[in-house]
């Protein structure tokens, strides 16, 4: 069934994201959708959802499955007023959005995977992929998007490693309630973001954060290390001290948990 406007709007309080909301039963990927109209004009708050997606992107170029019925895929346009090199940080303002809503409407622990990654159960039930548009020195637009595994339906070859919110609570989800969650979330974090509350929510992320403690194992710039995770820094960098003894901080990367 195709998601609905009306139903969405009945849950979403939000003053400015989603103050416009584009459907579409199909978007080669909602990231794309949304960059193009954010760099023609489109406004801060803008969320645009397709039903399916047939080039669903993930980060590092990876492919995101986007079946039709089978979860939420939508992007948010913002236009925050910040430097190119804080743009990580809305990854985690999303992230901590994502995971305090969704936690709070399934009544189960949902966390994150530092950077950008959406855990339940350990294994991922979501993802976000932050991307920009960068005009001279400033930064333009972002949008932020969001996939969410809804229903209980995933490929044999990402089964053992993802999970669906079905799975998850053994209940079905309509997708407007799901989007309505989140974006009334969105719309609070990133308020908090705004108003100076950074250093709360990088707080906020490094408790929720799967890998905490955890021994892992990091790609960045083509090296793969290994180490124990200490937490997040004050930028929302993740500290590890690897198994050579050195303290290294990171500002992006690939991490898998050691077990
Ligand atoms: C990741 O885990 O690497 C991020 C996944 C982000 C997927 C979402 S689905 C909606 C939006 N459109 C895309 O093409 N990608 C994001």
């Amino acid at each position: 069934m195709p998601t609905s406007e009306k139903k969405i709007r009945k849950s979403l309080h939000t003053k400015i994201i989603g103050r416009k909301i584009h459907l579409f039963d199909h978007l080669p990927s909602t990231n794309d959708w949304a960059m193009a109209r954010a760099v023609k004009g489109g406004d801060n708050g803008e969320v645009v959802i397709a039903n399916r997606q047939s080039a669903g992107r993930g980060r590092l170029g990876r492919r995101w499955y986007s079946p039709e019925g089978g979860g939420l895929y939508f992007s948010v346009i913002l236009k925050p007023q910040i430097s190119p090199p804080y743009l990580s940080r809305l990854t985690l303002v999303a992230g901590a959005a994502l995971s305090d809503s969704l936690s709070k409407l399934c009544g189960k622990q949902i966390i994150l995977k530092w950077p950008n990654d959406l855990y339940a159960d350990h294994r991922k039930l979501g993802g976000i992929l932050c991307e920009a548009h960068i005009r001279g020195d400033k930064l333009h637009s972002v949008v932020i998007g969001i996939g969410i595994n809804i229903s209980a339906k995933l490929p044999d070859e990402i089964q053992s490693f993802a999970i669906t919110l079905e799975e998850l609570t053994n209940q079905k989800w309509a997708p407007e309630i799901v989007a309505a969650s989140v974006l009334n979330s969105l719309e609070d974090w990133y308020t908090q973001f705004n108003t100076g509350k950074w250093p709360q929510i990088v707080r906020w992320c490094d408790q929720q954060n799967i890998l905490k403690g955890k021994r892992a194992q990091i790609n960045f710039g083509g090296e793969t290390m290994e180490g124990l995770v200490e937490g997040l820094d004050e930028n929302g960098y993740l500290i590890v001290t690897l198994d050579s003894g050195e303290k290294r901080i990171f500002s992006e990367g690939d991490t898998t948990i050691i077990q």
